[in-house]
């Protein structure tokens, strides 16, 4: 490795995640704080082979703590799966000087840094923004808290119009193969069920839980069901729902990417900040290929391999939870 990192390029790969801006903001003025030279690298990985990229200075990151999606905007490479595509990038790396590296993204941006990392001996530094909070090492990923609070709202909305037409709502989010958005916004709006990837969905179970709901007389109900559960997600479900319950007035809603949109939520603004800010301090101790998390309120660093292979597991005192709490 290098010893000192002077020139740094920071970038967002991967999906979109609300508190995006704020980290890039933090990365560019801790960066201009200690006196490195900063480079935005447009669109992931993409911009870094086609060599977008463009110096950054404080005023460049004016005004945007506060919005949603990412002002160095993001892809997903297929060329950068490639050796050639990593060699490309890192040679205009190289003829721009910059030898640091910070990777904002999923467990994917990790995988192709972690490459990049191994093979041209560059520091990398990832922090975890993703919406589905599916990365281990960190109790926080920056974007959950506003895409599950998205979730909330919209899921209340459904709510009010079940209520008024007393019907059963099937409700799909997002979160790729992780349960996270299913199960807090499942939870904070009181769905009767809560369908997620890490249990294995049992479609008698369910059902047998909203004819015994019928039978109660309680005909409001929420299944939130997340896009990856092993049953398919809330078409499905739905149509077996309607087979067995044809007496159930039955509705879907599919929430879809307006949980990625956004202006993101304060702790997605702090916890943006606070990685952002690490991730430079680690680049100039020396620290290379970590993903900067936070683990009980202090920063915390798991080597970049390690965070992509372990996922986030869920108790199963929540699913309990889930149980008790909408009999
Ligand atoms: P996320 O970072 O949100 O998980 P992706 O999985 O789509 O998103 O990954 C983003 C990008 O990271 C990919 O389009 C690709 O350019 C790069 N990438 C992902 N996995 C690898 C890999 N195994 N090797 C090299 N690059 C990778
Ligand atoms: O990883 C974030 C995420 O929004 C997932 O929850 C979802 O499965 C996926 O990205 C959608 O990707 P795209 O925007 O490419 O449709």
């Amino acid at each position: 490795m290098e010893n000192k990192v002077t020139k740094i390029g920071v970038l967002t790969s991967g999906g979109d995640a609300p508190g995006m801006n704020a980290a890039i903001r933090a990365v560019v003025r801790t960066g201009i704080y200690y006196g490195l030279e900063v480079f935005g690298i447009m669109r992931g990985y993409s911009g870094m082979i086609e060599n977008d990229i463009v110096p950054m200075h404080s005023r460049s990151v004016a005004n945007i703590i506060q919005r949603g999606g990412t002002i160095l905007k993001t892809a997903r490479c297929k060329e950068f799966f490639e050796f050639e595509g990593r060699k490309k990038a890192h040679a205009n790396l190289k003829k721009l000087g910059i030898n640091g590296l910070v990777i904002i993204g999923g467990d994917g941006s990790f995988r192709g840094a972690h490459k990049l990392s191994e093979e041209f001996d560059i520091p990398c530094i990832g922090l975890p923004g993703t919406i589905d909070k599916d990365i281990a090492g960190t109790d926080f990923t920056i974007g959950f808290d506003t895409a599950v609070n998205t979730a909330v709202e919209a899921i209340d909305k459904i709510r009010d119009t079940a209520d008024a037409h007393d019907r059963l709502f099937i409700i799909e989010v997002m979160g790729r193969d992780a349960g996270y958005i299913a199960l807090h916004s499942g939870i904070a709006t009181g769905a009767e069920n809560i369908l997620i990837p890490e249990r294995k969905t049992d479609i008698e179970e369910l059902v047998a839980s909203l004819l015994e709901k019928e039978r109660r007389k309680k005909l409001v109900n929420l299944v939130v069901v997340a896009e990856g559960d092993n049953y398919g997600g809330a078409d499905m479900v739905a149509k077996v729902v309607k087979e067995r319950l044809p007496q159930a007035d039955t509705r879907v809603c599919v929430l879809g990417h307006i949980q990625r949109g956004g202006a993101p939520s304060c702790m997605d603004r702090l916890i943006a900040s606070r990685m952002g800010y690490s991730a430079v301090e680690c680049l100039l101790e020396g620290r290379h290929n970590v993903m900067v998390g936070i683990v009980n309120n202090k920063m915390h660093y798991t080597p970049l391999e390690k965070a992509v292979k372990a996922k986030q597991k869920i108790s199963d005192d929540w699913l309990k939870i889930v149980k008790i709490l909408a009999s």
